[in-house]
């Protein structure tokens, strides 16, 4: 989604601005800008498409001399993608410039009382009533800290806003709610921006605001207060990832070095969580008596993060023997939800900053119950709203579509379970032991599946020219075929469809052709044969299959189907951790025949920060 970034110190800000841009590249945008106050005041560039043609276009920066100023890649909401909508967004005076993530939602009713007072507005954003609601209160009380006061008071809905003002050529304004915004404390410079890619190559040194809270940025320091506006500390974070972390290191993009990633991070995210056999979760403050006494167990995220909760639902209520409800966030909060005390709702999430999942956090949290928090993005505003966060470790994840943060999320998943049914006494010690051993056995054999990338690609060929697409699979491979189906429709663009291979015959199989390809999950032993007897019942309807299955079933299935990829044998439980990887590779190589736009695919953004 959006970016911010802003830059306040000695040297020319709008190098720096457009260096912080490049780096929120990932994050999906459709349009980019930047504003500097130098001694003539506030200059703006803004334009449509890529950041290249803005940084072209001002010679990379050097148009705009000055040492204060504020960037912003736009994922357009209110108003298409063009130069005009563009951030930031100057008041009418030309004094005031904004940039901002999120949605105004009262915006138009400010937009008409405005009109009325005579403004007039050039874009079509709600940003830029902003711009004039503060252009109209500074021009009536003379003070910029009382003008973004009572402008606060009069906007509703998500906002981080960058706010500079040409009286005050040395200081930047900066206020959130439910959008996230963080500042750089650097020698003689300071920064703002809304993700921490933005700045790592600056300093290390990070504070993450609140909801409410406003800090004026200068050279010398930063000011921050409290949401009655009284002057505040907060706590420092410091960054300790290499910035290599959030380069392509040699690869041609992020989501094939993401992919390959895996082994490490999904080593990262257990094995310190498991000690002489035993899963230790010492980040987790939930007493025994409390794990025993979770009444219900809900499992809320959206896109990739809830098809982890889908696997997590057959493990969970495997392991625990109790109902689990999995619930896509943007439904769950407007449902009325029956959650409260007693109840453990599990948010997974990326980012820790997808608005819907934020929303059905709070609204499970007033209801009264508990909340553990699966996050990747430490110091997000889900890991920082939650009673427990369990981290992935899974490093920046910077491509669009989702890899390693996945298998992170399923990974300390799956420990979970294993640590709640030895405490609630409902896994077997032999059930315990082997699936520990299983995943600490999982990098290596993830290793194993990635040597094959070269057959992988072979078997991409197969779709490539294809406009349909079907993953069928049951159990644990249905839930794992929705992720597969999912990775290959963002980055390909290829219409594709994950369904239970059971539910094919009670309507889909009409659309089952001569060519169709079909991928068949069939890791999960226990339903091979059922597994089997789908692929033939498609293939009877001319359906070209590629199948998924695991080293021991291999065999079997290759005489039926027109391409095998196996993965190693493991525990049923972790089946989907290996499985995903091939499906990942497989959407990605198609993609690249494809010629797509692989780390930025058209109309996503990596964090989804509006409704
Ligand atoms: C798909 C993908 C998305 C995210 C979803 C939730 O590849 O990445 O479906 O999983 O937008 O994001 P987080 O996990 O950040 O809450």
């Amino acid at each position: 989604m959006c970016g911010i970034v802003g830059f306040v110190g000695k040297q020319d800000a709008a190098p720096i601005l457009l260096d912080g841009l490049r780096r929120l590249e990932y994050r999906g945008y459709d349009s980019a800008g930047i504003a500097v106050c130098g001694e003539e005041g506030i200059a703006i560039a803004k334009s449509r498409g890529r950041l290249q043609v803005l940084s072209d276009a001002t010679r990379g920066g050097a148009d705009l001399p000055g040492v204060m100023g504020i960037g912003h890649t736009r994922w357009a909401t209110h108003g298409e993608p063009n130069d005009i909508n563009a951030h930031p967004h100057l008041s009418r005076s030309g004094k005031i410039a904004v940039v901002h993530n999120g949605i105004i939602e009262n915006y138009m009713e400010l937009k008409i009382s405005l009109l009325e007072k005579g403004y007039t507005f050039r874009s079509e954003t709600d940003t830029e009533v902003v711009a004039q609601l503060l252009d109209y209160y500074y021009e009536g009380c003379g003070d910029f800290f009382e003008a973004l006061n009572c402008t606060l008071n009069a906007v509703d809905g998500a906002y981080a806003l960058g706010i500079i003002c040409a009286d005050y050529p040395d200081r930047i304004y900066a206020t959130r709610k439910d959008a996230p915004l963080l500042l750089g404390y650097g020698e003689g410079e300071n920064y703002l921006a809304s993700d921490v890619t933005a700045l790592i190559r600056y300093t290390r040194d990070i504070v993450y605001m609140d909801d409410g809270e406003v800090a004026v940025l200068s050279d010398k320091g930063i000011r921050l207060y409290d949401r009655m506006l009284r002057p505040m500390e907060k706590e420092h974070h410091h960054i300790d990832w290499e910035i290599d972390a959030a380069e392509k290191g040699g690869y041609a993009h992020f989501m094939l070095k993401e992919i390959m990633e895996q082994p490490r991070a999904v080593r990262e995210a257990t094995a310190a969580r498991i000690q002489d056999g035993r899963i230790v979760l010492s980040d987790l403050s939930m007493t025994p008596e409390q794990i025993r006494a979770i009444r219900k167990l809900y499992i809320v995220a959206c896109g990739s993060s809830y098809h982890v909760g889908m696997v997590g639902k057959y493990n969970l209520e495997r392991l625990l023997r109790r109902n689990v409800e999995v619930c896509l966030a943007s439904e769950f909060r407007y449902s009325d939800p029956i959650v409260g005390e007693g109840d453990l709702v599990i948010i997974i999430s990326q980012s820790g900053e997808t608005l819907d999942t934020m929303a059905a956090l709070r609204e499970a949290k007033k209801r009264g119950a508990r909340i553990l928090s699966i996050v990747n993005v430490v110091g997000s505003s889900i890991a920082r709203e939650s009673h427990d966060v369990l981290y992935t470790w899974a490093g920046p994840e910077i491509a669009v579509a989702t890899t390693k943060a996945y298998s992170t999320q399923m990974a300390v998943l799956n420990l979970l379970g294993l640590y709640f049914g030895d405490v609630m006494g409902t896994v077997d010690y032999e059930t315990y032991e082997n699936a520990v051993r299983g995943i600490l056995a999982l990098p290596e054999q993830m290793e194993t599946i990635l040597a094959k990338k070269d057959r992988i690609r072979e078997m991409a060929k197969l779709c490539v020219d294809h406009d349909d697409v079907f993953f069928i699979g049951r159990n644990l491979d249905y839930a794992l075929s929705l992720e597969g189906s999912l990775k290959l429709k963002e980055i390909s663009y290829i219409h594709s469809e994950a369904y239970a291979s059971g539910e094919l015959k009670h309507g889909t199989i009409s659309l089952i052709e001569d060519g169709t390809p079909v991928i068949a999950l069939g890791t999960y032993a226990p339903l091979f044969d059922k597994a089997m007897s789908n692929v033939v019942e498609v293939q009877a309807r001319g359906a070209k299959l590629i199948a998924l299955t695991t080293d021991s079933h291999a065999a079997a299935m290759a005489e039926r189907v027109d391409a095998v990829i196996s993965i190693p044998d493991t525990e049923a439980m972790l089946l989907p951790q290996l499985g995903v990887v091939p499906l990942q590779m497989l959407a990605y190589y198609i993609a690249l025949e494809r010629g797509c736009d692989i780390d930025k695919p058209r109309n996503l953004a990596k964090s989804v920060t509006v409704e």
